[in-house]
This record gives structure tokens, C-alpha cells and sequence, in this order.
């Protein structure tokens, strides 16, 4: 068989991992992939956002099936343009798409069909914002309804911050198109959980929880990053916790997604927040996370080229989707001065004997060797018995791993830790 991934990152590292586990997968194209990715696949130099090329490359080169794994294509209509052309695809199509494409869309269907998330205000005109601005409750958070690569959210601690976000999206077009309309919502606390789930639009089988560091330092300290690690299972989301969001949370959103003629098949993101109130959905994403999906296949026992061809066909409650016992650690390892600016170029140490733990995220291939050239570098992970295991693992292998000016947080895990002794 041969394999399309579209996108280029450590979650796609994973993904082609995983799908090559399988005997029948004979070659992987992935566009336009990386570096460190061309060493599991065939990387082609097409962007993950063009879609006329995407297709045209698929449709000559016979693809057998394809997974589009980034949210740009999928909101574009990547799937609907390569199923045109007869292409089997796991992931959503564009009118399904739009439950991460738009958040003023994802908030209407939670209200309408009463699933659990913060109380909200939409807006589209800039001194109506601000003018609520002047009596809501604070902190409050501010968040631009389309794709912002993930840096539409303001959680604003004082009514200056939350104004300012309403300026800089609205006026100064800080996310250009995505800003003009905003969803001003409620702050909720507690923990959070990522689930992602595979759903044919009929059937939801989620995967196993896990948990993201966002923040770029220790303590979860410092700026907003893509996510610098991630532990799974998440300790915090427990069997109660996890038939409740079932109930409450998966089955609705299947069932509203169906209903409004938009049925999603593909990974469907929850990021959840398990308030005081009960667990609330603060995001939906129409894809796997980066990095949850590094911890989180390593995990799936059951062949995952099979169950993303039973997603697509609509076969997906009677695929069996198992897990393997125990845990998973990623740590990720950036370019100092990440996520405000970084240089490129370092020449990266990898040994074999680590590199087949390392998803790569961010490197390029010159003259034979394998280079930074981005942010967020590289994920080394490891799997264990335990959650401490895992974690004591992946942080030996990072030990071994690196290039000039590299950092990593030294607390993956700790608090999901100091969670499971309680
Ligand atoms: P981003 O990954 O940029 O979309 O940021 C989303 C993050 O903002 C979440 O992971 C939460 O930590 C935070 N966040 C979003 N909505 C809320 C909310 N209503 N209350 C509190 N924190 C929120
Ligand atoms: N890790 C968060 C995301 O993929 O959006």
C-alpha cells in the first residue's frame, strides 16, 4: 500500500511510525515533511496547505490512502478535494472542520445542544467588545474565532490585558481575518485534560487521556509555547471522570456535529477542563495535538492503519482500538530564545541509539546531516510501566540528544506525579 501523510511536524514523525507498523504499508509519502521525517518516509516538497498539488501528487503517484493531519488543510477541504478524486482519507471534511476552524461556531453548538463549556459573548464589532469589557468579570479570556496558529487565546488577569487583546485583534489585525469576530468568555480553573478520539461520525472510541505543558519554562512559568511535552495517561482524568465525559461531552458532540449535516469523521481533539462545576470543553480541535500524539500512539496496541481505514468507511464500532497498559513521557527540546525567536542551522547529535524514541519536529537534512530549522526541534519518548518509569526514561534519552543552545523543560511529568499521590 502506499500512504499519504500531509504536514511536517513531530506529530507526523509519529503518525508515519505507527502506520508503518503495519506489513501491508509498502511506501509513505509525506508532504512536505522534515529532516528527521525523511528518514521513515518519502518527504515531498509540497505544502501542507496546497491542496491542487496535494491532490494532483496523489492521484499520480496511485496513493492507496491518506491521512491529513494539520488544521489548515483540513479547514481548507484537503479531505473533500482528495475523496473528489477518489482518494480514501482519514480526517475531517471541511464542514466538520469547522469545529476548530471556528470558535464562535464550536461555542454556538455547545449552547444548542447543552454540552458543558464557559459562558460566553460573541462579537464582531470592536467597541461593543470593549464596551463589555467595562463590566465583565475579570480575569477573562479572549479568544479570536479562527485559526490563529494557536496563539488566538488571551487569558487576561486584568481588564487592560483583556482590552488590549480585543484591540490588537480587531484594529490592529494581529491574526488577520481570524480576529474580526470574538468569542469573550468565562475563566474556569482546574485541571486539564487532552482526549483525543477516533469517530466515524457514529461511533466515538477515545484514545487514552494525557496532558500538555504549554508553558516553555519550568513551574509553568514563561511564555505560551506549541506544547513542550506531554505525560499520558493523564492522572487527573479518571474512570468516573471519563464515563461522565463520555455522557456528557463525546456522545453529544457526535450526535450535534451529525445532526447539523456535518458529521466528523477523523480525531476528534477535546481539550477539557475539569472545573469545580464538572468537566468543561474549553477547545475543540478537528485533529490529533502536538505533541499529545507522541505519547499517545506509542500506547495504541491495536494497528492503526486499520482503525483510521475503519473511521473513514464508517466501520468504526466494530474495530477494535486496544491500549497497552502503562505510560508515556515526550520531552520536547527547543532552540533557545523559543517561542520569541531562535536561530537555525545547529547541526543536531542524534545516535542510533536513541533516534528511533525521537519524533522530529523542526530539522532539515544538509549535506547529510541533520540540522535545526525551527522552534521546536525534536520529542524523545519513551514508554514505561509506570508514569515514573516513562519519565526517567524519555529524561535519559534527552541527556543524549541536543545541539548549540538547546533547551528542554526539566519538569514533564511532575505535576501529573504529585497528582497521582494524592
Ligand atoms: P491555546 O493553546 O493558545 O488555544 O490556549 C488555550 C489555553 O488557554 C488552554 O489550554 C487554557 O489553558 C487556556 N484557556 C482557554 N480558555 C480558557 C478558559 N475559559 N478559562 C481558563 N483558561 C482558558
Ligand atoms: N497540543 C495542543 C494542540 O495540538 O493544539
Amino acid at each position: 500500500m502506499k500512504l499519504l501523510v500531509v504536514g511536517g511536524g513531530g506529530r507526523e514523525h509519529a503518525l508515519i511510525r505507527k502506520l508503518k507498523e503495519n506489513p501491508a504499508v509498502e511506501t509513505v509519502y509525506c508532504l512536505p515533511g522534515n529532516g528527521g521525517i525523511a528518514r521513515d518516509a518519502v518527504c515531498v516538497p509540497i505544502g501542507a496547505t496546497e491542496i491542487d498539488k496535494i491532490v494532483a501528487f496523489a492521484y499520480e503517484n496511485k496513493v492507496d490512502f491518506a491521512v491529513v493531519a494539520p488544521d489548515d488543510p483540513l479547514v481548507l477541504g484537503c479531505v473533500d478535494a482528495l475523496e473528489g478524486h477518489g482518494i480514501p482519507c482519514f480526517g475531517p471534511r471541511a464542514n466538520a472542520a469547522i469545529i476548530e476552524g471556528s470558535k464562535v461556531f464550536a461555542k454556538d453548538l455547545m449552547k444548542k445542544y447543552g454540552i458543558p463549556t464557559a459562558a460566553y459573548e460573541t462579537f464582531d464589532d470592536m467597541d461593543a467588545a470593549l464596551a463589555y469589557l467595562d463590566s465583565a468579570p475579570i480575569p477573562i479570556v479572549v479568544k479570536a474565532d479562527g485559526l490563529a496558529l494557536g496563539k488566538g487565546v488571551t487569558v487576561a488577569a486584568t481588564r487592560e490585558e483583556a482590552r488590549e487583546a480585543v484591540i490588537e485583534a480587531m484594529r490592529d489585525g494581529k491574526f488577520g481575518a481570524s480576529g474580526n469576530r470574538l468569542v469573550i468568555e468565562e475563566f474556569l480553573t482546574g485541571p486539564e485534560v487532552s482526549v483525543l478520539a477516533f469517530t466515524d461520525g457514529e461511533c466515538v472510541k477515545p484514545m487514552v487521556s494525557s496532558m500538555d505543558h504549554k508553558r516553555a519554562l519550568d513551574g509553568d512559568e514563561g511564555p505560551n509555547t506549541g506544547g513542550m511535552g506531554t505525560i499520558a495517561p493523564n492522572p487527573y482524568y479518571t474512570d468516573e471522570i471519563a464515563e461522565e465525559c463520555m455522557k456528557t461531552i463525546f456522545l453529544p458532540t457526535i450526535e450535534a456535529m451529525k445532526r447539523e449535516g456535518r458529521p466528523f469523521k477523523g480525531c476528534l481533539y477535546f481539550g477539557l477542563m475539569l472545573t469545580p462545576k464538572g468537566p468543561k470543553v474549553i477547545e475543540y480541535n478537528c485533529r490529533f495535538g502536538d505533541p499529545e500524539t507522541q505519547v499517545v500512539l506509542p500506547l495504541l496496541k491495536s494497528d492503526l492503519l486499520t482503525v483510521m481505514q475503519a473511521t473513514a468507511a464508517g466501520k468504526l464500532k466494530e474495530t477494535p482500538v486496544e491500549w497497552y497498559d502503562g505510560a508515556a513521557c515526550c520531552v520536547v527540546v527547543a532552540s533557545g530564545g523559543y517561542p520569541v525567536s531562535y536561530k537555525k542551522g545547529y547541526p543536531i547529535t542524534l545516535p542510533d541509539s536513541v533516534a528511533p524514541d525521537v519524533y522530529v519536529a523542526g530539522a532539515a537534512e544538509k549535506d547529510g546531516e541533520l540540522v535545526t530549522s525551527g522552534g521546536r526541534v525534536l520529542g524523545v519518548t519513551a514508554t514505561g510501566k509506570t508514569l515514573e518509569e516513562a519519565i526517567k526514561k524519555a529524561y535519559e534519552k534527552t541527556a543524549q540528544v541536543g545541539f548549540e543552545n538547546a533547551f528542554y523543560r526539566k519538569d514533564v511529568g511532575a505535576r501529573a506525579l504529585a497528582a497521582k499521590k494524592v
